[in-house]
């Protein structure tokens, strides 16, 4: 697992550079030598990061390959002043750069640091994911990073590590556990933790998803508890799934474009059987605002009210309801509430 971005600044002058560092911007420090004074190897606590990459060739501009470092600050001139009482210099005058104000702040022993107040979205306070559950809970990022959308990016999400909690989702759990077992199919399974929770219900479950990394863990878990999944790498509208022979179908969280023709709608109804039931669950209360800043906007997404309206006929609502839910810890740990609907095939085409 990944613990953190450790940076490095090479100095003329450790020691007058450690000093800044220390005094001037007063970062919290350990020391790896006996002394614990800016003549031995310290390590400073930098506080939240974040990255981005930048080409070294686009149209006029090119640069170097290299690393860089900024400073990040809520307000230019205040910090500016705040540092220069504590005896920072900076090199020339603050400037507009397009993705927001700043100026140079010296280093002694070493290179100018630019310090800037940004005008681009920032990805140092997102909350540490921001999916349906919580990194290594088993999400939103999330890995603090843009809500993922084509199969590529849902693919490179789930590599690095497991993104959820490895548990079922509650309203999941509470909707079913009542229910005979029958077959089920999971949309949008990530990393299975619902379908091998079904599995050992005695349930026939198929789990699909967009991501071979998800349902390489699915796998794992499936044969870690001793439980049969069918699991099938495919997209909602491309998959090859029987229409009208499951009688359970799930969809939990599941990121499912909207489009204008209704299709995600659609075709996780034509999944039911005659008297099978739909399961969707919801994060409730999502803040569009804050959702477009950090690259996602809800409205792209098919929600419960969706299917709600694609169900008039020949459907019954069983559960639309909002219900408080707990997760603790990952990116799942940032949503209180769940929208829970369930419907039910029981019209006279079924
Ligand atoms: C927020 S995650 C939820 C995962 C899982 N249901 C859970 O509750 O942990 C959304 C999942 O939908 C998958 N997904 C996105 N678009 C999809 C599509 N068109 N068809 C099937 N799965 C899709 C993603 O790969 C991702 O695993």
């Amino acid at each position: 697992m990944l613990t953190a971005l450790h940076a490095l600044v090479y100095s003329d002058d450790p020691a007058a550079t450690r000093r800044f560092f220390s005094e001037v911007l007063r970062r919290p420090f350990v020391s790896e030598g006996e002394r614990g004074d800016p003549s031995d190897w310290l390590i400073f606590r930098t506080g939240p990061s974040e990255l981005g990459v930048h080409p070294t060739q686009e149209g006029e501009w090119s640069a170097p390959r290299h690393h860089s470092l900024s400073l990040i600050c809520d307000d230019l001139d205040a910090t500016m002043a705040e540092l220069a009482a504590r005896g920072a210099g900076f090199t020339g005058v603050p400037r507009e750069l397009g993705f927001g104000r700043g100026v140079l702040l010296q280093v002694p022993g070493a290179d100018d640091l630019l310090l800037y107040q940004p005008a681009h979205a920032t990805a140092h306070d997102l909350p540490a994911g921001h999916g349906a559950h919580e990194p290594t809970e088993a999400t939103g990022t999330h890995r603090g990073t843009r809500m993922p959308v084509t199969e590529p990016e849902w693919e490179q999400h789930y590599a690095p590590e497991a993104i959820w909690s490895g548990n079922p989702n509650g309203a999941l759990v509470a909707e079913v556990t009542d229910l005979g077992p029958g077959r089920v199919v999971d949309v949008g399974c990530g990393e299975g933790a619902d379908a091998v929770w079904l599995a050992g219900r005695g349930w026939r479950v198929t789990a699909f998803d967009v991501a071979d990394a998800a349902l390489e863990r699915g796998r794992a878990a499936a044969e870690a508890a001793g439980v049969a999944v069918d699991w099938v790498r495919a997209g909602l509208l491309s998959s090859e799934l029987e229409a009208g022979s499951f009688d359970l179908v799930t969809a939990c969280y599941p990121a499912l474009q909207r489009t204008p023709e209704r299709l995600a709608e659609q075709a996780l109804l034509a999944l039911a059987a005659p008297g099978g039931r739909v399961l969707m669950l919801a994060h409730a209360d999502v803040d569009r605002a804050t959702a477009l800043e950090h690259g996602f906007d809800p409205d792209d997404y098919l929600d419960p009210d969706d299917l709600v309206a694609a169900a008039s006929d020949g459907w019954t609502i069983e559960r639309h309801e909002r219900r408080p839910r707990s997760i603790e810890g990952g990116a799942g740990a940032g949503h209180h509430t769940d929208i829970v609907l369930v419907l039910r095939r029981t019209g006279a085409d079924s």
